[in-house]
């Protein structure tokens, strides 16, 4: 199956053919021709300035007829979010920041070839999922820093759609996915939502309760849209000041989403005290065990967790077993018996 190249200019695409043909057979296009050749392909590689409308028009329309496209991958030219957002709400599956290394673009579209432990059905279900989570996500960012109201329901409906691929397919599927495809927030929003459900699941709740759990995971990181790149995804220690800025995000997201139709008073609260601790050494509110909800707590779990084993570019993947070790040793911030219910959900599930 050919590879097919996108671009905008014909320096892009000549370029990015280079990249490829050793290794491939590619098709190529520049975007805004006639003849399209990507329903074909299993993957497409686009480089193209993504402020252009004319670009993301043309992009739209084409993926609007390919849909069968298992990797979509968008090579952006600065590591800036307003580009990154776009890409993933056009559905790519994997944005790189120029200059990508000839090495690491062929290690992502050789990845398709790799042994999978889980069926091919399972892994399709989590990706398809996946890629709507990470186009809801980027378009909330997006809105938020534009000023510009958040799409509530195309949020939830993605955090539904996630649950039921927790639910047919389960978190080793979803784990090994988003760890695969998505960087930086997107993928720890889409984690901690994954594990979240597949929690609740573990522990009974019934589907309002799920329901609650997923929009309130797939919103509660929304306030980082508000801190810089630079420190959002700083590699190695922050230092005070870095520190303090990140911790403004819970209340920043509270702000940005009381406003919003939609959000319910459970999921404002789960945004603003994710960071909270039973002892009340947490963050923004110092509150203490007898004001952190059910939901909270089962939210504070799954994201301390995802936080652990999630996919970094200066990090291995942390064993899912030593990241439950470290949270076995919160005692005082975490409540227990629900952390010994975690077990099943870190270890097994
Ligand atoms: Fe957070
Ligand atoms: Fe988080």
């Amino acid at each position: 199956m050919p590879i097919h190249v996108v671009a905008d200019t014909v320096d892009k695409l000549m370029s990015l053919r280079a990249t490829l043909e050793p290794q491939y057979a590619v098709t190529s296009e520049l975007l805004g021709g006639a003849n399209s050749q990507c329903s074909e392909s299993e993957a497409v590689v686009v480089t193209a300035d993504l402020r252009v409308v004319e670009n993301i028009a043309a992009l739209k329309e084409m993926f609007g007829k390919s849909a069968n496209i298992r990797k979509r991958i968008f090579l952006v030219d600065q590591k800036a979010r307003l580009f990154t957002v776009q890409a993933y709400a056009l559905g790519a599956t994997r944005v790189f920041v120029n200059p990508v290394t000839q090495a690491r673009l062929l290690a992502e579209l050789a990845d398709r070839h790799s042994p999978e432990p889980n069926s091919d059905e399972a892994l399709h279900g989590a990706r398809e999922a996946a890629t709507t989570g990470a186009a809801a996500i980027a378009s909330m960012f997006s809105a938020v820093l534009a000023g510009k109201p958040i799409d509530v329901g195309s949020a939830k409906g993605a955090g539904s759609r996630i649950a039921d691929s927790i639910q047919e397919d389960g978190l080793c599927s979803w784990l090994e996915t988003v760890r695969r495809h998505h960087e930086g927030t997107y993928q720890h929003c889409l984690l901690v939502t994954g594990v979240a459900v597949d929690f609740g699941l573990s522990l009974g709740l019934a589907r309002p309760d799920i329901e609650r759990l997923h929009s309130a995971a797939m919103f509660h990181d929304i306030g980082k849209a508000k801190i810089p790149l630079a420190v959002l995804d700083k590699p190695g220690r922050l230092d005070a000041q870095e520190r303090a800025l990140i911790e403004t995000h819970p209340a920043a997201g509270y702000e940005v989403l009381k406003g919003s139709a939609g959000i319910s008073p459970e999921i404002l609260d789960a945004v603003r005290h994710h960071h909270e601790y039973l002892d009340g050494s947490g963050y923004p509110d110092a509150l203490c065990a007898g004001s952190i909800s059910d939901i909270v707590r089962i939210l504070t779990i799954s994201d301390i967790f995802t936080a652990l084993i999630e996919r970094r570019q200066y990090k291995p993947i942390m064993p899912r077993e030593q990241a439950y070790e470290i949270i076995r040793g919160m005692q005082g911030k975490l409540e227990m018996p629900l952390v010994a219910a975690f077990r099943d959900v870190a270890l097994n599930r």
